[in-house]
């Protein structure tokens, strides 16, 4: 079950999607517990961003028929709140699950930025810290504007991620948009700037009306207006695109996108994804990538 991954070593290949597990909050809510039953092989964290971001006004979540839309708006503390008051803790996390299971899950750190100059603040400052083993950049997130755009557009993609490249002797990661017209021409594009992987899909694109009386005007649910839709309602899609993408890159390839069983699991390694990631189905159940691991095995 052991998997090499830009020269880390894993010891299975279940991580999470980024921002959808809080192992800080895990480890208040379960204790112990979360280190004897530590569910991903890597920890990847929320996305973050040079200064802190409140995140998009509520309501943020809307239940969909098989999945929910978010939109969140990436709040977090900021780079510098981060690396003092977070990493920290998650490095403590990761020494406490090599305690007890006998591997430390490496920290992959998520950042966005709105230009290159801010992504290599981050990149650079991160590079510093020998806690993080690797670094994802997101490019994806549906919620915010700037980071969109940088994924969406293969050009634009290729000469950010060169750009920003030099800046980290790390693994850098780089997180797809599903919300483009060529998936894999932007897998492409990363791969040629310089990423040492790719990750797909973060969210799809959607919105949710808020229920109104008749005659009055509808309205958006979500306080952002429009979220990002994940879950198993997302599967199919995110199957089409790793596939699409794996056959066009030679860099290793992380899957996700409705991740609820090793079944689905085993379709994304199938199709050429070396890792794959959990994301919602961690918020119904917070073991699953435990669950979900150890059904691989077997
Ligand atoms: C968010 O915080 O809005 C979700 C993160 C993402 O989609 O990248």
């Amino acid at each position: 079950m052991s998997v090499s991954f830009c020269g880390l070593e894993l010891a299975h290949p279940i991580i999470n999607g980024s921002g959808t597990f809080d192992a800080i909050a895990a480890r208040r809510a379960f204790g112990a517990g979360l280190l004897h039953g530590f569910p991903f092989a890597a920890y990847v964290s929320k996305t973050i961003t040079l200064e802190p971001r409140e995140g998009n006004p509520p309501p943020r979540l809307w239940e969909a028929a098989a999945g929910m839309i978010n939109s969140i708006g990436l709040p977090n503390k900021g780079l510098h709140g981060y690396l003092r008051e977070d990493l920290p803790q998650l490095a403590e996390i990761a020494a406490g699950v090599a305690e007890q299971l006998g591997n430390a899950p490496p920290l992959i750190t998520n950042v966005m930025g709105a230009s290159a100059t801010e992504i290599v603040r981050l990149l650079a400052a991160c590079d510093e810290r020998e806690e993080i083993a690797a670094l994802e950049l997101n490019v994806s997130c549906p919620n915010v504007k700037t980071g969109l755009d940088i994924g969406a557009d293969p050009r634009q993609l290729e000469d950010v991620v060169r750009a920003v490249r030099p800046s980290t002797r790390k693994p850098l990661i780089v997180k797809l948009t599903p919300n483009t017209a060529d998936v894999a021409l932007c897998a492409q594009a990363a791969e040629a700037g310089g990423a040492d992987a790719v990750s797909l899909i973060n969210t799809l694109r959607a919105t949710a009306l808020a229920p109104g009386w008749e005659g009055e005007e509808r309205r958006p649910w979500l306080g952002g207006g429009t979220g990002g839709l994940s879950g198993p309602a997302i599967r199919a899609v995110a199957l089409a695109q790793v596939a699409a993408v794996a056959q066009r890159v030679s860099i290793p390839v992380i899957g996700m996108g409705g991740v609820r069983s090793a079944s689905d699991a085993r379709d994304l390694m199938d199709v050429g994804a070396c890792l794959v990631a959990v994301g919602t189905e961690s918020f119904r159940d917070p073991a699953a990538g435990a669950r979900i691991a150890s059904e691989l095995a077997s």
